[in-house]
C-alpha cells in the first residue's frame, strides 16, 4: 500500500510531506522510502498560526480561518507530493494536521487540538486520509504523544543494547528500548522551542532560528540561567509525560532571565542549547541508553549535537538516515505507519509508550472520492519496522 505522511511539528516551520510504500510480510512491518519534500507554509497561514498559539488569547473565527488554511496548505502539499512522488499514484493519505493546543493539567492530557480540516485533503488527492491521530489515544487515558513511539520501536527492535530514538523538533522527544523493560516514550523538554523563540525575540523576528547554531557557538552558558531553567518540576516528573509551547514559550524564557543578571544574547542562546543537551541526556541517563539514533531539525545545529555527545560520553550518536529513514522525513514516515495500522486495524500506540489504558486504535477517516474500501485487518501485529530499497 503507497501510503503519503503529512507532518508539521510544533516549530510550525514547513509541512513535511514523505510517501513510502508499505506491505506486510509476517512478523515485519516492511517500508520503501519513496521520496519527501518540505513545503513551507504560506506567510498568511503562519502568521496566524504565530499569533494564536498560546499564550495568545483566540476568537472562534480565528479557529475556523486556521482549520481552513491549514488545511488547505496540506492538501496542496499533498496534491504535490501524490504529483512528484507517487507519480498521481497512491492509497492513502495520513495528516498529523497542526497542534494548537496541548492540553496538560497535573501531568494528565485533558485534550489536544490538531487543526487542518481533511476535507481538503481528500478533495484535493481524491484520496482517503486518516487524521486526527492523537485524540484516541487521549480518550483512552493516555497522553496523546510521542505517537513515533511505535515506529520507533519496530525500528529499534533489531538493535543492540538499550537503543533509544530521539527527535529534536520544537519539542524533544526520546523513545527507549531498554533490554527486560516495556518500551518508553516521553517529551524530555524543549528542543529548539526556547532557542527559536529567543532568535525570533532578539533578531526582532529577522531569524527564526539559530543557523547552524553560529551564535550559540560564540556564546558561553550562563550557569546562574541554566540552573533557574534546569529547576522547572517537568524535569523530574516520570514518564509517561509530554508537553508543548504552552509551557515553553518566550514569556516562560522572559521570566527566567528576570531571576538573573542578563546574559549577552550569544549566551543566553548557548545557555538555551545546553537546556536540551542537559535535558536530554539526564533523560537518556535515567533509563540506561546505549544508543541513540537522532532525527528533526535539530540534527542541523552541530552545536547542539556536539552538546548532546558531550553530554552522553561513551554513548554513541547517529542519524536515522544511517538506518534507512531520512532524519527529515522521518516524522511523516512514523504517520504513514501509523495510518496504514489503523487502516489494518491495529492499535499505533502502546499503553508503556503514551500511558493509556489500552492500545487503541488511532484516527478518524475520511472517504476519498471513491467508496471507502479498508483492507482486511491484520491477523497481528508487526514486532519489527524492516526499511527496504
Ligand atoms: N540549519 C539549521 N541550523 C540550526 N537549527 C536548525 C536548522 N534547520 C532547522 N533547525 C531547527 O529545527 C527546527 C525545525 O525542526 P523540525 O524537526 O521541523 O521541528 P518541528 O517538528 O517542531 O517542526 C527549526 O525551528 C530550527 O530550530
Ligand atoms: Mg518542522
Amino acid at each position: 500500500m503507497r501510503v503519503i505522511g503529512l507532518m508539521s511539528g510544533t516549530s510550525f516551520d514547513a509541512i513535511e510531506a514523505a510517501a513510502a510504500d508499505l506491505t506486510l510480510d509476517g512478523d515485519s512491518l516492511l517500508l520503501r522510502p519513496v521520496g519527501h519534500l518540505s513545503a513551507p507554509y504560506p506567510d498568511d497561514v503562519r502568521g496566524l498560526i504565530a499569533t494564536t498559539l498560546p499564550p495568545a488569547v483566540t476568537t472562534t473565527q480565528s479557529v475556523c480561518a486556521l482549520d481552513t488554511g491549514i488545511g488547505q496548505a496540506f492538501a496542496d502539499t499533498a496534491a504535490r507530493a501524490l504529483r512528484e512522488l507517487c507519480e498521481g499514484t497512491a492509497d492513502l493519505v495520513v495528516s498529523h494536521g497542526q497542534t494548537m493546543h496541548h492540553w496538560v493539567e497535573d501531568g494528565r492530557v485533558r485534550g489536544t487540538l490538531q487543526l487542518g480540516q481533511p476535507a481538503w485533503i481528500a478533495e484535493a488527492t481524491g484520496l482517503p486520509v486518516v487524521s486526527d491521530l492523537r485524540s484516541r489515544d487521549v480518550a483512552a487515558g493516555g497522553q496523546g504523544a510521542p505517537l513515533v513511539a511505535m515506529t520507533d520501536t519496530l525500528l529499534l527492535s533489531a538493535l543492540p543494547g538499550n537503543p533509544a530514538a530521539l527527535n529534536l523538533g520544537g519539542i524533544a522527544n526520546v523513545t527507549v528500548l531498554a533490554s527486560g523493560a516495556e518500551p518508553l516514550a516521553f517529551d524530555t523538554g524543549p528542543a529548539n522551542a526556547l532557542l527559536d523563540a529567543a532568535v525570533q525575540h532578539f533578531t526582532r523576528g529577522a531569524a527564526a532560528y539559530d543557523e547552524g547554531g553560529r551564535r550559540a557557538a560564540v556564546g558561553r552558558v550562563s550557569p546562574e540561567l541554566l540552573r533557574v531553567l534546569l529547576d522547572d518540576p517537568y524535569y523530574r516528573r516520570d514518564a509517561p509525560k509530554t508537553t508543548g509551547k504552552e509551557r515553553f514559550h518566550l514569556p516562560y524564557l522572559q521570566r527566567a532571565l528576570d531571576a538573573v543578571p542578563v546574559p549577552a544574547t550569544d549566551d543566553v542562546l548557548a545557555t538555551l542549547t545546553r537546556l536540551t543537551a542537559v535535558t536530554v541526556a539526564d533523560a537518556c541517563r535515567a533509563h540506561g541508553v546505549t544508543q541513540l539514533v537522532v532525527s528533526g531539525g535539530g540534527t542541523r545545529n552541530p552545536v547542539l549535537m556536539r552538546m548532546i555527545a558531550e553530554e552522553l560520553p561513551g554513548v554513541p550518536l547517529r542519524l536515522s538516515d544511517a538506518l534507512g529513514l531520512p532524519s527529515d522525513a522521518k516524522e511523516a514516515l512514523a504517520f504513514a505507519v501509523l495510518g496504514f495500522l489503523t487502516v489494518h486495524g491495529l492499535p499505533g500506540a502502546f499503553p508503556s509508550g503514551t500511558g493509556a489504558r489500552r492500545a487503541a486504535l488511532l484516527g478518524s477517516i475520511t472517504p476519498g472520492v471513491s467508496p471507502l474500501r479498508l483492507p482486511e485487518p491484520a491477523a497481528r501485529p508487526p514486532r519489527l519496522l524492516r526499511i527496504t530499497r
